[in-house]
């Protein structure tokens, strides 16, 4: 398969964005998606324009396959990083590529001055694309989330432009 491009996202991504949501039982974390309604809300608030978020669309032929956040502070000019994909687009190096091809882009043209991001414990995959994206540890924050029941702690990261680059291969980005 061709390499994914990344693009922001839009309004007809809705039906793509429900296909990931109900593609795996993590992703119930990432957000309450659960129909084509929530799901039509959910790319509204990511996409519309004047607010806090940038939202970049992994794509295969133009299908939403993957996302890649970031919620913006405009005042500090930082932002906090987040992604997903869909289950069966996974462990293809697609997250970690995506990952890094935006936050470079949000710490150069972006304007971005520091990304932020967080993952609990017992997520190797998000911590694996944290770090092929050039996040730095920063500390443990101790029982920080409630996921069945149980406190979990979670992994705190950040990266400045300052921060030395990853090295990988970037993926296609059309801002
Ligand atoms: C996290 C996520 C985006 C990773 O996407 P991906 O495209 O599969 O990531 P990659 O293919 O770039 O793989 C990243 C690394 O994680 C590793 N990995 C994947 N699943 C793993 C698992 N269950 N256990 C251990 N390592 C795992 C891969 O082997 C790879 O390691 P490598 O770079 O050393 O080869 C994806 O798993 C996902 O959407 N998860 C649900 C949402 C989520 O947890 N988001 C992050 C919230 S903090």
């Amino acid at each position: 398969m061709d390499d994914p491009v990344l693009r922001r996202l839009r309004a007809s991504d809705a039906e793509d964005v429900l296909a990931a949501f109900s593609s795996a039982p993590d992703m119930a974390r990432q957000g309450h998606i659960t129909d084509l309604e929530s799901a039509i809300g959910y790319v509204q608030r990511l996409s519309a324009a004047g607010g806090p978020f940038l939202a970049f669309a992994i794509t295969v032929e133009d299908r939403t396959v993957g996302l890649v956040g970031i919620t913006v502070d405009p005042g500090n000019r930082n932002g906090w990083f987040w992604y997903w994909l869909h289950a069966a687009y996974r462990g293809r190096g697609w997250g970690s590529r995506a990952a890094a091809t935006i936050a470079d882009w949000a710490l150069d043209a972006g304007g971005l001055e520091r990304l932020e991001l967080g993952h609990r414990v017992d997520n190797p995959a998000s911590r694996a694309v944290a770090l092929a994206a050039g996040f730095v540890r920063e500390g443990l924050e101790r029982d920080k989330l409630v996921v069945d029941g149980d406190r979990v702690d979670v992994i705190a990261y950040g990266r400045l432009p300052t921060d030395p680059r990853p090295a990988y291969e970037p993926l296609p980005l059309v801002v």
